[in-house]
């Protein structure tokens, strides 16, 4: 099938590499001139395993191709999906500016198109959007009607950073949100070598379950949260009581990590616009204000336990292991260091910060105000603590490189150590959940 996709952030560039890797004919829209040039010279432009090698290869066999011109792309596709940013306003709602924007002009690029197309939603879009906003912006600058005209779908991604290819090519299920059935069955072709579950629903149940699913994946992380909070207050270690509520096959062992929160563009950012959408019906979602407000004081975690080390931090010289919001990526958005750093800096001590790929990202964030090492080693050095902040594997085994800190003092935001080997190595280990002191 001919394909477009316009907005190649995250979720536009997997879709349209992998789409062009099941043996479509691909082009990719974005308003940044550089992102387009990016992709047409074999450049990803977002850190993803094997991403950029597919980019290469699809390429190289003419699937896929950038460009900035929306009308070009409309006119060359069976389908169009949209996957723009839905950012959040100040007020936490979401901003549908660019949905809005780019409804209007697939609308102007189809009114003289005669050929059925289907216009596929696959940004995270609150519940009734796709009929409510984009459909009516579609109808207005195309003057044609959607059903006879052009077709519609509500395609929800549920893509990991980190994983997102493996997520894409691997899916759990594919919802199908569809105007009727025709908009549908053209989806269904699209998907057909999937062998996952296929469900076809209505436009606002596909858009409720994208958000339903983050929201109880946060809310399950808050959970743990809580429960690690408790924990620790009863000399329990968390992750033995996650390991054993986890073996019950209605809870599962997935996202019952605890640590310092979740942070990302995709959690914070859909509870919160989910949040904002009952606002109009006179709804208060209590539970899912609690999860938010519970994620916001894990992320200082971290600081309440220096301050039960340290009475002042003054003069102090503190390490942060890993700065990206998780594991496998360099995005700092919503990502827990922040917070931390944001606290530590109205102190006056001194905050020397490592991460394997987010560091470019921080400097955006921190400028000169915290100092950035190349490793792991020159991060711990001379250090009275250590804070360790993001996943990355390679804080798995660094109990030797705590030799190298004036105090070996480590608050383990990830629970990535062994707290008995610290003990062993007279390193004094503060993890959350952990049985403590
Ligand atoms: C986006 C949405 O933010 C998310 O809610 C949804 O789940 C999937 O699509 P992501 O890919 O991470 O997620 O967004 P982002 O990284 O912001 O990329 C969006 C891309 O769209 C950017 O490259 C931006 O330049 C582009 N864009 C934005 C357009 O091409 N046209 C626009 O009008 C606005
Ligand atoms: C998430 C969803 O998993 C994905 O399905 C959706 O499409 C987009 O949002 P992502 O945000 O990329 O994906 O990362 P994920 O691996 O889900 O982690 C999200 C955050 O939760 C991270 O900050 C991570 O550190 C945290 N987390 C995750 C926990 O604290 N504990 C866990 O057990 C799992």
């Amino acid at each position: 099938m001919k394909i477009s996709i316009i907005g190649t952030g995250y979720v536009g560039l997997v879709t349209g590499v992998c789409l062009a890797d099941t043996g479509n004919d691909v082009v990719c829209v974005d308003i940044i001139k550089e992102k387009v040039e990016a992709i047409n010279e074999g450049r990803a432009i977002i850190y993803e395993d094997n991403l950029e090698q597919n980019l290469r290869k699809n390429l190289k066999e003419n699937r896929i191709k950038a460009t900035t011109n929306i009308e070009d792309a409309a006119r060359h596709a069976d389908v169009i999906f949209i996957s723009v940013g839905t950012p959040s306003r100040e007020n936490k709602s979401i901003d549908l500016g660019f949905i809005e924007n780019t409804s209007c002009d697939i609308g102007k690029a189809l009114r003289n198109e005669n050929n059925y197309k289907v216009i596929a939603v696959k940004s995270t879009v609150v519940p009734g959007t796709t009929e409510n906003v984009v459909i009516p912006l579609l109808e207005e600058f195309s003057g044609k009607k959607a059903g006879s005209d052009f077709g519609v779908c509500m395609i929800p991604e549920f893509l990991r950073e980190g994983r997102a290819i493996y997520d894409f090519m691997n899916p759990d299920r594919i919802i199908i949100g569809e105007y009727d059935e025709e908009s549908g069955n053209v989806m269904a072709e699209l998907f057909k070598n999937f062998s996952c579950p296929i469900l076809r629903t209505n436009l606002r149940t596909a858009e409720m379950i994208k958000y339903a699913s983050n929201a109880f994946l946060a809310t399950k992380i808050s959970f743990i949260n809580e429960i690690a909070n408790i924990c620790e207050l009863k000399g329990i270690d968390v992750n033995e009581v996650a390991e054993g509520i986890g073996l019950d096959k209605r809870i599962g062992p997935h996202f019952l990590h605890a640590g310092i929160g979740f942070g990302g563009s995709c959690f914070p950012k859909d509870v919160s616009a989910l949040i904002s959408s009952t606002d109009e019906n006179g709804y208060e979602p209590k539970l899912l204000n609690e999860v938010m407000e519970l994620n916001e004081r894990q992320k200082l975690w971290p600081v309440k336990k220096l301050k039960e080390i340290f009475s002042d931090l003054k003069n102090k010289k503190l390490a942060i292991l890993g700065l990206s919001f998780k594991r496998d990526s360099d995005d700092m958005r919503e990502a827990p260091s922040i917070s931390i750093i944001n606290f530590l800096l109205k102190e006056k001590c001194t905050i020397q910060t490592y991460d394997p790929k987010a560091t470019e990202n921080a400097k955006k964030i921190f400028g000169n105000r915290i100092n950035y090492c190349k490793n792991i080693d020159e991060c711990l050095n001379d250090a009275n603590v250590c804070i360790i902040a993001s996943d990355w594997d390679e804080f798995k085994e660094i109990y030797d490189k705590f030799e190298l800190m004036k105090n070996k003092i480590v608050i383990d935001g990830r629970r990535m150590l062994n707290p008995e080997k610290c003990k062993e190595l007279n390193i004094k280990y503060y993890g959350v959940g952990y049985k403590n002191g």
